[in-house]
């Protein structure tokens, strides 16, 4: 099964690198696919690369995926058993916001990763993230300290999927309180991962 899962992100992978579909083609150096588990349980999306992703084509490599490591290692998980990747998967020019263009041009990309590797759980890593995983349910999202830390049942395809939403890591590096708000959502991951089945979901829904 991981097998026909690695070959279809494989192939979006290769998509992904070559895909000239919005304007943040133009300035990348390398784009982004994600990297991990094609089996994982657990998907992170985080928002677009910066500077060292773009460099080396991997998500997560500098000081906020210092913090998310730091973060898996609360939740008892590893980068590898994980699926890591972002809603754009191309730097926007000195890190800016990705506007909705590119995010709406940029979908196709993570709906087929979704759909491949059918997390039972992702993790909505900032804004960004959030908004377009309740959207894809109808659900707005105003504020990410109200929705953080809270989990959503969705529908993706038809697969159901738990939406566990926290703060971006860079906007915890330098911030002691988002920080421990980022830590509670982790050891909450891991709570919900503990077991061989997520373990008292309908505690939490
Ligand atoms: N921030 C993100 O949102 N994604 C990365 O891959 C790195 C930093
Ligand atoms: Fe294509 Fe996404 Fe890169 Fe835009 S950000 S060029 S849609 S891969």
């Amino acid at each position: 099964m991981c097998e026909s899962r690695k070959a279809v992100l494989e192939a979006i992978a290769k998509e992904v690198m070559s895909c000239t579909k919005c304007q943040l083609h133009k300035t990348r150096t390398n784009a982004v696919p994600g990297e991990g588990n094609p089996c994982a349980r657990v998907m992170l999306i985080g928002e677009a690369p910066g500077y060292n992703e773009d460099i080396q084509g991997r998500p997560f490599v500098g000081s906020a995926g210092n913090l998310l490591n730091q973060m898996l290692k609360i939740a008892n998980m590893s980068r590898e058993e994980v699926f890591i990747t972002n809603v754009v998967k191309c730097r926007p020019p000195n890190n800016r916001d990705p506007n909705d263009e590119e995010i709406e041009a940029c979908k196709y990309f993570l709906l087929a990763q979704i759909k491949a590797i059918k997390p039972e759980i992702i993790m909505c890593l900032g804004r960004h993230s959030t908004k377009v995983l309740l959207g894809l349910s109808g659900l707005n999202v105003d504020s990410i300290m109200r929705v953080r830390g809270e989990l959503k049942k969705l529908l993706v395809d038809e697969n159901e999927v738990i939406c566990l939403p926290t703060l971006h890591p860079a906007a915890a590096l330098y911030n002691p309180r988002l920080k421990s708000l980022l830590e509670a959502d982790f050891r909450l991951l891991s709570t919900l991962t503990t077991g061989t089945r997520i373990s008292g979901l309908d505690r939490w829904l």
